[in-house]
């Protein structure tokens, strides 16, 4: 395990991040993880990657993302099964894009009883963040990616150095595939409609925090971390 990460006999620290398309979860999660010392898992990012490798996963959900539609459960669970079975995720884990559906929900909660059941507790907290269409809309529009390192560049937020070019590498921007008006449109039609099963399940466990996203990136950021209640940034700290 790398030492930057915390110790696996502390227990596991789970936040998952929910919001519509546009709303900053992997911007977010990738600052979260970063504060947290945990990786960041996104779901959407892993299925983009088997994309570009041509794997059998990514030739199966290939139509299905550029449709804007969900991937079936069994092929993300198993896919995020894998990747926090892996030794960096011991001390925990930020999960952007998961879960999309309450029985997702209810497949995390039981893959991690499972885990406890062989060495150590998890505790979930779940940050929803809420942003405005008008907003949603305007982020997307403008969110460029590096087709090579996938790096994602705003208008508001991380702009490249050179417009249209990635800092890292140089390679030219690029609009994601799902990014077209008709998809955003099917995306933001599933995530309304199983935003609200999601939250009643977490809900239940009294674990949600609601955080207006509408605000600057370092902003929400802040708001977050204010928002995470003590006994939990105790556990990470
Ligand atoms: P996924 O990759 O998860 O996409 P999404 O949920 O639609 O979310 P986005 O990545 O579009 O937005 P985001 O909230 O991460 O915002 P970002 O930080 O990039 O999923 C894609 C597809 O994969 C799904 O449609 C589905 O097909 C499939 N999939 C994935 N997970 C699945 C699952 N669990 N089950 C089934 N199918 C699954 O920010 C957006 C832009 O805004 C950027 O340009 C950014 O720079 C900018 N920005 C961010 N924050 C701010 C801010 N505060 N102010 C100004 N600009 C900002």
């Amino acid at each position: 395990m790398n030492k930057d990460n915390k110790d696996e006999n502390e227990g596991q620290v789970v936040l998952i991040v929910l919001g519509p398309p546009g709303a900053g979860k992997g911007t977010q999660c990738k600052m979260l993880a970063g504060v947290l010392r945990v990786p960041h898992i996104s779901t959407g990012d892993i299925l983009r990657d088997n994309i570009c490798r041509d794997t059998r996963l990514g030739r199966g959900v290939k139509k299905i993302m550029e449709d804007g539609r969900l991937v079936p459960d069994d092929h993300v669970m198993n896919m995020l099964i894998e990747r926090i079975e892996e030794g960096d995720c011991a001390g925990g884990f930020v999960l952007d894009g998961f879960p999309r559906t309450p029985e997702q929900a209810a497949l995390l909660d039981l893959c991690l009883s499972e885990q406890e059941d062989k060495k150590q507790s998890s505790r979930q907290l779940v940050v929803r963040l809420v942003v405005s269409q008008h907003c949603l809309l305007k982020r997307l529009a403008g969110r460029q990616i590096c087709p090579v390192c996938q790096t994602v560049y705003g208008i508001h937020q991380h702009q490249p150095r050179t417009p249209g070019k990635c800092d890292a590498d140089g390679c030219s921007l690029i609009a994601r595939q799902d990014d077209r008006e008709k998809t955003i449109a099917e995306r933001l039609r599933n995530f309304e409609e199983q935003i609200s099963p999601i939250i009643a399940h977490y809900a239940k466990h009294g674990c949600v925090l609601e955080i207006d996203g509408d605000r600057s990136a370092h902003e929400v950021t802040s708001g977050i971390l204010r928002a995470i209640p003590e006994d939990w940034r105790a556990a990470v700290s």
